[in-house]
């Protein structure tokens, strides 16, 4: 089903994990895909990939943290296919350290990447969107670290926190003023994707699926599949608004921590 069918969307970090995957879905479900990322190798791959395959699509080197690199980013966009409906800031980065060994330095580079990279697509997002034909959606990546503690690293809880509710302000705003344009965020759970390689072989790597409720972890392509929703019309009554994509994470642990249901029979 061609969901996006004729739409342009640009994502960012389209190079590899969830970004990729939902470069691969859009352009499945008929949009022509921008894929960026701060590495030129692995973006081409992806276009190439979707192209080989009959979809559409381009590459474009992109550090989300660096604002003419946007000028050029979405001015590719507009270029090559002369508009823009969907913008996915999905880049990110975790330095996955503890608070008290957080240099100053590291923590400016989480909110730069995972904040400041999102403030920078919005805006870029709405520019190029006002006046639109149709409607414009932006989607922001945030985690399961903005709505609770202990799955994250300081910096990158407070950045994606950040996203939230700059997400939210913006949303109002664009309707407020009668843009068309909407923005929502994700909050993706533990996901199955090379961010997490340097934590793949910790105890708790292996554990984590057993405290989720849905027992598993999560794939991109659970996460692309909410990002297709979001970008389609499907989702034309949502702005603002938070989906959250974490195996029922964020609804409590299972695993039976406590043994709860251990106890032999029911209880009268
Ligand atoms: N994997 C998870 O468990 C998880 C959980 C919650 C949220 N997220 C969020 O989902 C998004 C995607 O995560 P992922 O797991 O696919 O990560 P990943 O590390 O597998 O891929 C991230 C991509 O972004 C690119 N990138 C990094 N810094 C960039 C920059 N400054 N500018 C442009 N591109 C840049 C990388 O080159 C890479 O291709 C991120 O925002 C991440 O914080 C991931």
């Amino acid at each position: 089903m061609n969901r996006v069918d004729g739409k342009v969307a640009l994502v960012t970090g389209g190079g590899r994990g969830i970004g990729k995957v939902s470069c691969e879905l859009l352009a499945q479900a008929g949009a022509k895909v921008v894929v960026t990322d701060i590495n030129p190798a692995a973006a081409d791959v992806v276009a190439n990939e979707i192209v080989s395959s009959g979809g559409v699509a381009i590459a474009v080197q992109h550090d989300v943290a660096n604002e003419n690199d946007w000028k050029n980013a979405v001015g590719a966009a507009l270029e090559r296919y002369g508009k823009l409906d969907v913008l996915v800031n999905n880049a990110g980065m975790s330095l996955f350290n503890e608070c008290k060994d957080t240099s100053l330095e590291d923590w400016r580079r989480t909110q730069s990447v995972n904040l400041e990279g999102v403030f920078l697509g919005v805006r870029s997002g709405i520019n190029a969107m006002i006046g639109n034909e149709g409607v414009g959606s932006i989607i922001n990546i945030a985690s399961i670290g903005a709505l609770l503690g202990g799955v994250s690293d300081v910096s990158y809880a407070a950045a994606k926190s950040g996203v939230r509710m700059l997400t939210k302000a913006a949303a109002v705003e664009c309707g407020t003023k009668g843009y068309n344009i909407r923005i929502n965020t994700i909050y993706p759970g533990t996901i199955d994707s090379p961010m997490n390689d340097v934590v793949r072989d910790s105890p708790g790597w292996r554990m984590i699926k057993k405290l989720l409720p849905i027992g598993r972890l999560g794939l991109p392509i659970d996460i692309a599949r909410g990002v297709l929703f979001l970008a389609s019309d499907d989702s034309s009554f949502m702005t603002g608004s938070d989906l959250v994509i974490d195996g029922g994470a964020t609804a409590g642990a299972s695993g039976d921590i406590l043994g709860l249901f251990d106890h032999g029979g029911p209880q009268r």
